[in-house]
């Protein structure tokens, strides 16, 4: 199977597992993210699922809900009123501890406040995603204010990180966020407890939220070439 084709397969098991009619669902960014919209919307479609009400996480996500009909709300509309049944998402990395690298798309500040506020969450992933220690070979992204990118960018090579302005592609200059905000794609010397980074990179002045998610216990969905869909839970 290609990578693409786990993907798909692993989105789609994700999706049958854990979504039930009536849920208010939250949904990630990128290209894992987009295959389980499409088979949920699939399913709205067909009738097997019905009163689904979700909350996107991008520009992306929210006009692939509309090209499925899936009706969609922000978190802080009367029918979500701030809290989701279950939230599902692609990741870049994954640990042994299910703690994730997510933000390879630049969508990681909605990503995390829909994962944190969530009574379920569900990451789905192919086996090559899945990593001994985080943030050695896949960068934290950190998505920060634009005014703080010379000082944010010291404190951390100061610590020995190596930290990358993450440059947008067919536009001179930085990815701008959805929030206006700029990344920094951070990568480690060595590995470290991402407990503690994600706490200690808000600290920084200027640092709106990292990539590090550690503070769900998440259902990670994990594909690979075989086909086989393994579910990883603590
Ligand atoms: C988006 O900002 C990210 O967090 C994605 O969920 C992550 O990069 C995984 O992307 P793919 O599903 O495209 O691999």
């Amino acid at each position: 199977m290609t990578i693409q084709e786990i993907k798909q397969k692993t989105g789609k098991a994700a999706v049958e597992a854990l979504v039930k009619s009536g849920m208010k669902i939250g949904l990630g960014t990128g290209s894992t993210a987009l295959y389980v919209i499409q088979h949920l919307g699939l399913l709205v479609q067909q009738g097997v699922l019905h009163d689904i009400a979700a909350v996107p996480t991008s520009f992306q996500s929210a006009q692939e809900c509309y090209k499925s009909n899936i009706p969609v709300y922000s978190l802080d509309s009367p029918r979500i009123k701030g809290r989701l049944d279950l939230s599902i998402d692609g990741a870049d990395e994954v640990d042994r501890n299910l703690f994730c690298i997510k933000g390879g798309g630049g969508a990681l500040l909605l990503e995390k406040i829909i994962a944190y506020n969530s009574d379920a969450y569900c990451l789905v992933v192919d086996k090559t995603k899945c990593v001994e220690n985080l943030g050695l070979v896949f960068p934290v992204p950190l998505e920060l204010v634009p005014e703080a990118r010379v000082p944010v960018t010291q404190a951390l090579e100061r610590r020995g990180l190596k930290v990358t302005l993450r440059e947008a592609v067919r536009k001179v200059g930085p990815v701008i966020t959805e929030h206006g905000n700029i990344l920094l794609d951070v990568l480690f010397p060595e590995p470290v407890n991402p407990v503690e980074w994600e706490s200690a990179f808000v600290q920084i002045a200027g640092v709106v939220e990292s990539g590090f998610f550690t503070k769900t216990k998440p259902a990670v969905f994990v594909g690979s070439e075989s086909g086989e869909v393994d579910r990883l839970c603590l």
